[in-house]
């Protein structure tokens, strides 16, 4: 058995034994939490302050204290690992332990009326609040990158897919959007997750409130809360905050995912449509030809990480009795981790777009190939009066016909086309040129490049990302 001082000095008094070293394998946090320490110092010293409005500490002793926690958060900020050899359970014993070892029997006053219930939660949820504005920063610059690559690349046609089969042409700056969009909806969940945050827990003690009149939202103003937990109960057991970040960050990871996925597929060479910058790719060991997208393998990989994250977080929750149990220490290393692993995936998400090369050439051919043009026929047909339907049926005979012969559908001989479609005029041709397939789409949301140009200045409005960079400088072939 090996005694652990600080454990002794924290409640002793019960204990006629020290804790057991395998017990403080799976008990002492200080490792994981220690990243929390500038948090619990601010959250201490609004309690100190707290505490000397009530008269528990006289307006010295307050000062005192303040000076002595400001101390130990220059001392936290020196050190580059946590001090594990210190001893200490968790972060906030580490900062009393500090606090008492500077200023005596002052430091053992701090904790009156509080719990590191109460603590730890208050801290959690400052953290998480930072965290969110970082990453919400951080889609915004995927974002940006997007926009970019889009202002660039509306002129580009590429073919779009439904089934991952050829379906119709789009505009590429269209693609981009279309995770400006999904990007977007990231942005609201982490404003929604930071909100949640954002309720100050301090004042709720280990569980049933706390005996001392404190002026609760007077702590959650100065600490940055919007506003103060309602419910003692509910404040020390509640990690809700932590689920609605680590759903942001599963649901953002998808779609982070779904990008990277649509760009190996187009960095193939079947494709051919982008290459990412050499500094985002691997070669092979074995075979000298090879250039693999592995930033983006990658990004479509951690996101089962970051969804499994949110799933031990709910797991975790499930069942949990009120208020709080130890298993809500568990909270700390998944945030933290999946915080972490999203802030990667976003940073290299901006990279990645930042660095696409797109191949115009390749991107065109493939609109116009495999029948693409289809849809486009049978509007032309309607336009001349047949009804949808049939021009439908129509236009399928002649794709029929077109997959037979080995031609294109611009390429099919008028004649061969009559006798399918006998509306079919001379004007056909140029109705089927893919920049009029584009412009044709104009309604709200379509791939115009009219709507498409609206979009992106719309788009860099709403975002908030700064001036617009020339095409020439994003590599794009033509
Ligand atoms: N390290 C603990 C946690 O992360 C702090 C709270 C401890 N509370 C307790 N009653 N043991 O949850």
């Amino acid at each position: 058995m090996v005694e652990s001082k600080q454990t002794q000095g924290m409640w002793g008094g019960r204990f006629a034994e020290g804790p057991d070293a395998l017990f403080c394998a799976i008990n002492d946090s200080l490792p994981v939490d220690w990243r929390l320490v500038q948090q619990d110092v601010r959250g201490s010293i609004a309690w100190a302050r707290a505490l000397g409005t009530v008269g528990v500490l006289s307006a010295e002793e307050v000062v005192t204290l303040v000076r002595g926690l400001e101390r130990v958060s220059a001392e936290a900020a020196e050190m580059h690992a946590p001090p594990t050899e210190s001893g200490a359970e968790d972060v906030h014993s580490w900062v009393e332990m500090r606090l008492v070892a500077m200023l005596g029997v002052l430091g053992k006053k701090l904790h009156t009326g509080r719990s590191r219930n109460d603590q730890v939660a208050t801290d959690l949820r400052l953290w998480s609040m930072e965290a969110m504005d970082g990453l919400l920063a951080e889609v915004r610059s995927v974002q940006e990158a997007l926009i970019s690559l889009g202002e660039a690349t509306v002129e580009v046609v590429i073919c779009g897919y439904t089934h991952l089969q050829r379906a119709q042409p789009v505009s590429f700056a269209h693609w981009c959007l279309a995770y400006v969009e999904m990007l977007e909806r990231d942005v609201a969940r982490a404003a929604v997750a930071r909100a949640g945050a954002a309720q100050c827990p301090l004042g709720c003690g280990a569980l049933a409130g706390t005996a001392y009149p404190i002026d609760r939202d007077a702590i959650a103003a100065e600490l940055g809360f919007d506003g103060i937990c309602r419910n003692s109960l509910d404040a020390v057991s509640d990690r809700d905050f932590v689920v609605d970040a680590l759903a942001f960050a599963a649901v953002c990871s998808v779609h982070l995912s779904r990008m990277a996925e649509d760009l190996i597929i187009y960095a193939s060479q079947e494709f051919g449509f982008v290459e990412p910058d050499d500094g985002m790719a691997s070669g092979s060991s074995l075979m000298p030809q090879k250039k693999n997208p592995d930033a983006l393998e990658l990004l479509r990989g951690k996101c089962g990480r970051l969804m499994a994250a949110h799933a031990a977080m709910l797991t975790t929750l499930k069942g949990l009795p009120l208020s709080y149990n130890k298993d809500l220490q568990e909270d700390k290393a998944i945030l933290f981790g999946a915080v972490d692993e999203l802030s990667l995936c976003l940073r290299i998400a901006a990279r990645v777009v930042r660095g696409l090369k797109v191949n115009a050439e390749r991107c065109r051919e493939a609109a116009r190939r495999g029948g693409t043009m289809a849809t486009e026929l049978a509007d032309y047909l309607v336009s001349r009066g047949v009804p949808f339907r049939e021009a439908h049926e129509q236009v399928g005979r002649i794709v029929r016909a077109s997959i037979v012969s080995g031609l294109e559908l611009d390429e099919m001989p008028m004649e061969v086309m009559r006798e399918h479609a006998p509306a079919i005029g001379a004007d056909a041709g140029q109705w089927l040129a893919l920049s009029g397939a584009l412009a044709r789409r104009n309604a709200a949301g379509g791939t115009s490049p009219q709507q498409v140009r609206r979009a992106l200045v719309e788009a860099r409005r709403r975002t908030g990302a700064s001036s617009p960079t020339s095409a020439e400088a994003r590599g794009v072939h033509r």
